[in-house]
């Protein structure tokens, strides 16, 4: 099920979501609807906070990447990336290399048509549990370390524009009025329906 996003300004992409301690079929599902609404909204990752649930959950698809942008090893070992996409992580626990860090170009599917040169360590190690529960480590490098880490922010109320400094603030903090103040218009003018 393609499932509504949340959008900048709603204050529930500002909270720490809630670690989940079910792992049952409706966790399983509610991973799938994720990745669909991902592939619908055409982004690489998706965290629960965006589609208004504060659980610590979040799903990934880097096989739109191409792949010379990205190294990751999985339990130890170096897997096809095929075979292990889309992925889920849950309850992810997240250890950064503070060396090297590098910069690269962010958006947000819940913050449409903003995007900003973000600065984050190169190099990750997340644990987390899959929908079943299973403990897992990976190490990720590139671009998959920065989608990591923007995704786990989102379980945090961290969003990529908050990482905006100097002179590129003055204009993204314009750029965000004219979007909340858009999103604000849209809101009071679509019907009831569409907030189910
Ligand atoms: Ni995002």
């Amino acid at each position: 099920m393609h499932l509504p996003l949340t959008l900048y300004g709603d204050p529930l992409l500002r909270e720490k979501a809630h670690p989940i301690q079910t792992f049952d079929a409706a966790l399983a599902t509610l991973a799938d609807d994720m990745v669909e609404t991902m592939y619908a909204e055409e982004g690489v990752g998706l965290a629960a906070p965006q589609i208004g649930l504060g659980q610590r959950l979040f799903v990934i698809d880097m096989r739109v990447v191409p792949s010379e942008d990205y190294t990751f090893v999985l339990d130890g070992r170096s897997v096809p990336v095929e075979l292990v996409m889309p992925m889920t992580f849950v309850n992810p626990v997240l250890l950064l290399d503070p060396e090297p860090v590098v910069q690269g170009e962010e958006g947000c599917l819940s913050i449409p048509g903003l995007r900003a040169e973000v600065s984050r360590p190169d190099r990750i190690e997340v644990r987390f549990q899959d929908v079943r529960g299973g403990e897992h480590t990976l190490q990720a490098s590139g671009y998959m370390a920065k989608v990591i880490q923007h995704e786990f922010d989102h379980l945090n109320g961290v969003l990529f524009i908050d990482y905006v400094k100097g002179r590129a603030r003055k204009q993204i903090e314009r750029d965000l009025a004219a979007l909340e103040a858009e999103l604000a218009g849209s809101r009071a003018t679509a019907p009831e329906s569409s907030h189910p």
